[in-house]
């Protein structure tokens, strides 16, 4: 099932380059399911033709304010009201001032105007670096935020005319993303999250080290859920191959001291850490600066205990509420119950480890003071939100949203 089922969303394309990007973005929503309806502004039409948003969305575009397929000549009132998101990608300059100023001179620009109230209306501005650092555009920009638009870019980089800089569209996988997340409920509006993810590595000389098989996924997947339920999130995470989830602030650490370190520097005014890193249990006591030799008939390496991250904030006075992760290959609930305690959490969720580390599919078991409950089985994505919905019913204070 699409992460946009049911979703209808009006997609504006004004005039821009960018415009071909949108018609990889209307392929993205109809992927997610979404039933997709294209409004052309007449300069984006000079960019891409109708034809090809009509081909993609399987829809008739909308070009012009007096079509009167809809009722009584009324399209700029019924298709704002009928969408659940109106999405303008990429919005020129143009766009931009006529939105901030509540002008409606065309089907698009009317719409907008006309959308029912708290309706999402998401942005992407695409346009030279010059127009977008003019004072004009910033003005119109800021005023649209105030006035609850969502925008989202525009990216750094190489811009069609040859320059470079900010003025690039939002990529459009970067869009759906977002607009996922407005439709999730806001369980931790207001709340801040820390939460590590990933392996740590040991380093036992410049090229060699100890680690574990940990994608990072799970912990990623969290961060992802916690940001679209509206959590203010960092992602203190060890060396993985992962993309950052949008709105997500990542620091980046190798070992488990510095992932310490970055973890206990940032504890202020956290609400919520949830711990899923794969720490290394153990370090090389005295990592070698030259690279270890083969010759030599065995090499024994001394280890040194890694300090409990998890247990250390756990511990504090001021600790926020703290969420432990266990993966285990047998005994879960004895185990993790054990762990639980020892750790002194709220709250452990259980995994049993079929699979092997970084395995598509998790078991998870939530543990705490009111005993076991399972979680149901699906996508890391599904279960990442379970979870996230569970811990934020358990939040002093409750779950927003
Ligand atoms: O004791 P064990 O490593 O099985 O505990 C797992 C939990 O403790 C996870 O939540 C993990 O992120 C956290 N942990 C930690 N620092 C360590 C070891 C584990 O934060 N050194």
């Amino acid at each position: 099932m699409g992460e946009l089922t049911g979703k209808r969303i009006v997609l504006g394309v004004t005039g821009g380059v960018a415009a071909y990007k949108a018609a990889e973005l209307v392929r993205a929503l109809v992927r997610e399911q979404a039933a997709v309806e294209v409004v052309l502004t007449a300069t984006g039409a000079r960019f891409v033709s109708a034809a090809t948003f009509q081909a993609l969305s399987g829809n008739p575009v909308w070009l012009d304010l007096w079509d009167d397929r809809a009722s009584g000549g009324m399209a700029h009132i019924e298709l704002g009201r009928r969408a659940d998101a109106i999405v303008v990608a990429p919005a020129s300059a143009d766009f931009l001032a006529k939105l901030a100023c509540g002008l409606a001179d065309d089907l698009l620009s009317t719409l907008c105007l006309a959308r029912p109230a708290g309706r999402v209306l998401m942005v992407a501005p695409a346009m030279n670096r010059e127009m977008w650092d003019n004072p004009a555009t910033r003005r119109n920009a800021a005023r649209l935020r105030e006035d609850g638009v969502a925008l989202l870019g525009p990216a750094d980089g190489e811009q069609a005319c040859g320059e470079t800089g900010p003025g690039r569209m939002a990529e459009p996988g970067e869009l759906i993303e977002a607009l996922i997340a407005t439709f999730q409920p806001r369980r931790l509006a207001g709340r801040r999250l820390l939460i590590t993810a990933g392996p740590t590595f040991e380093p036992i000389d410049p090229v060699r080290g100890l680690t574990n098989l940990s994608s990072g996924r799970m912990g990623y997947a969290l961060a992802r859920a916690a940001a679209e339920a509206g959590a203010a999130v960092t992602l203190v995470s060890g060396p993985v191959s992962l993309a950052t989830p949008g709105g997500v602030e990542r620091v980046d650490v190798l070992t488990a001291l510095q992932m310490r370190e970055a973890v206990l520097s940032r504890l202020a005014d956290i609400d919520l850490f949830i711990a899923v890193a794969a720490v290394c249990d153990f370090r090389a006591a005295e990592p070698s600066v030259a690279k270890v030799k083969k010759e030599g008939a065995s090499l024994s390496l001394p280890l040194a205990r890694n300090p409990d991250i998890l247990a250390e904030v756990a511990a504090r006075p001021d600790a926020p509420f703290c969420v432990g992760f266990a993966a285990e290959t047998e005994r879960l609930e004895e185990q993790a119950e054990a762990k639980r305690r020892a750790k002194g959490l709220p709250l452990l969720v259980g995994n049993l480890v079929q699979e092997g580390m970084g395995g598509e599919n998790s078991r998870l078991v939530l543990f705490d003071d009111g005993g076991m409950h399972p979680i149901a089985p699906g996508s890391k994505r599904e279960i990442a939100r379970r979870l996230i919905g569970e811990i934020a019913a358990r939040l002093p204070g409750g779950a927003h949203g």
